[in-house]
């Protein structure tokens, strides 16, 4: 493996920390930057690693422990790979804006410089693409086709991507801490190994997929690469799924995976990084990663947004929907973050991709007439604009995957087929934080205190909690 596709073990987060207490970005300090780089006066200062004492040191001088539901306000870790400014709406990967990135990369380019911190040369890009052996249907590793195979083909596709990569643990034991011992991590080959058996098989996985929710048979030797050029990921996946999609078709997925490479501490990259922390392997992490982002508050919005629009069906409807939104009836898919307390720079270029993508294929599909409409509403609404929601990266996303000739439930596999770039990278980051410990956090304990006598069998009457919604829910009829 070239020496530039290992992951350097005592690579450190570049950011550099100050006394250990309060770990600030000397960014934070610097003059203020615009998004061309250059040093401007009176520009807005990029909000990056804000001062962060630390918990423990706190607690011990006698502040109480925080409650925090959701994490809204807590740092968990330090990290030097994408940088998320919200209020501004600026997301960088490694300091290249994610406009720059759109228009001038391709998915693998980022994808190399999200893992090894740098932009690869045209030779690095070569034996990275080279290197990802390609994995035709005929070699998905055995353990992984099989439990594909398990499941019917009306099984909703992430169900069955959360099981495949947790499958992919036993497809390759050496790379199980249970078998392989803890300290399996602590070798470069090892990390290489994790990181290009994932991207290697990611295409191919998600391609399978498709085939086997649309019943359709997986199409047997399709050849992955061509004999020159090695494929890029993005055209591994739609030759062995859609192999006759156009350029144009290609252009827009890589872009788009681009753009969900990677987002900081989401929920998804959150819990790689918290089951990482037990010291489980590399494919539980990415299996516990996918099954959050399943969720319809984060990855599952795409898929819950073109349903959304589906319902809302004309432009006429729209303002009665919105009402619905203010009642609390409804939640207003695609719309709102966590973090961006703007417009997510990501759906702009997800929207301009959209035209594109229906101009190509000649569609006037009133979806996107109607978010368009939806949009623009919301953001002359006082409720929304009160309450900072703006559209998100999911809100458009899914009516190019639709133009494409995916169905719904598919929308979210393909987050994953980018955001795993981002769940290994902060894996591999986490491996070397010398903060690394097993996540545990706290509860505020409102039960009863006790302590209570235990009754005999005989001595106890009904108790009031769940035996009606056992009786009613009649589970073993369902068992
Ligand atoms: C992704 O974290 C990431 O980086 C995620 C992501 C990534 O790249 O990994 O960017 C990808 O997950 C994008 C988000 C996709 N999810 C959706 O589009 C689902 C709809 N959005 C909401 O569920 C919500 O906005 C969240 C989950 C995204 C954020 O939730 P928060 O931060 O907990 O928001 P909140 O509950 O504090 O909302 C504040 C107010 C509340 O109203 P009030 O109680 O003040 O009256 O805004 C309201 C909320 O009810 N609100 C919404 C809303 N989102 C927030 N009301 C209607 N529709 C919405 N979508």
């Amino acid at each position: 493996m070239p020496e530039s596709l290992h992951w350097r073990v005592s690579q450190r987060p570049t950011s550099n920390y100050t006394n250990g207490l309060n770990r600030v970005s000397d960014v934070s300090n610097s003059p203020p930057t615009t998004e061309k780089g250059q040093s401007k006066r009176h520009q807005k200062v990029i909000q990056v690693a804000p001062e962060a004492p630390r918990a423990s040191t706190l607690h011990a001088a006698g502040v109480p422990k925080l409650y925090d539901p959701g994490y809204a306000s807590t740092i968990s870790c330090i990290s030097s790979i994408t940088l998320l400014d919200g209020p501004s709406g600026i997301l960088r990967y490694r300091g290249y804006p994610i406009e720059s990135l759109a228009t001038l990369t391709s998915f693998d380019e980022v994808a190399y410089l999200i893992l090894y911190d740098g932009l690869p040369s045209r030779r690095q890009l070569g034996t990275f693409r080279r290197t990802l052996a390609c994995h035709d249907f005929a070699s998905l590793p055995s353990c992984v086709s099989g439990v594909l195979r398990a499941f019917p083909s009306h099984a909703h596709p992430m169900t069955i991507l959360v099981s495949c990569l947790s499958a992919l643990t036993a497809d390759i034991p050496k790379l199980n801490p249970s078998l392989a011992g803890s300290s399996v991590y602590k070798t470069r080959a090892a990390r290489s190994d994790a990181v290009m058996s994932t991207l290697a098989i990611m295409p191919t996985l998600a391609a399978a997929i498709f085939h086997h929710t649309t019943d359709n048979p997986l199409p047997a030797n399709t050849v992955c690469s061509s004999s020159s050029e090695p494929l890029s990921y993005t055209e591994r996946f739609f030759k062995l799924a859609l192999p006759n999609a156009s350029p144009t078709f290609i252009e827009a997925l890589d872009t788009i995976l681009i753009l969900h490479a990677d987002h900081e501490q989401n929920c998804s990259t959150s819990a790689v990084r918290h089951l990482s922390s037990s010291g489980v392997d590399v494919f539980s992490c990415l299996s516990a990663g996918a099954a959050a982002l399943y969720g319809p508050l984060h990855g599952g919005a795409c898929e819950a947004v073109v349903h959304m629009l589906e319902r809302i069906g004309r432009e006429e409807n729209v303002t009665d929907f919105l009402e619905r939104v203010k009642e609390k009836k409804e939640l207003l898919m695609g719309f709102g973050h966590r973090v961006y307390k703007t417009y997510d720079p990501r759906a702009r270029i997800v929207h301009r991709l959209a035209h594109n993508v229906l101009q190509h294929v000649g569609s006037s599909d009133p979806m996107i007439r109607v978010a368009t409409a939806l949009e623009k509403a919301a953001l002359t609404d006082s409720y929304f604009v009160s309450r900072k929601l703006y559209p998100n990266v999911d809100f458009y996303s899914g009516i190019i995957y639709k133009a494409m000739g995916m169905k719904p439930s598919f929308f979210t596999v393909l987050f994953a087929l980018g955001r795993c770039v981002g769940w290994l990278a902060h894996w591999l980051e986490y491996l070397d934080d010398p903060d690394r410990r097993i996540a545990r956090p706290h509860q505020r304990y409102t039960g009863v205190i006790g302590p209570l006598i235990v009754p005999s069998l005989d001595e106890r009457v009904d108790s009031s909690n769940g035996s009606e919604a056992w009786d009613k829910g009649n589970i073993m009829a369902r068992l």
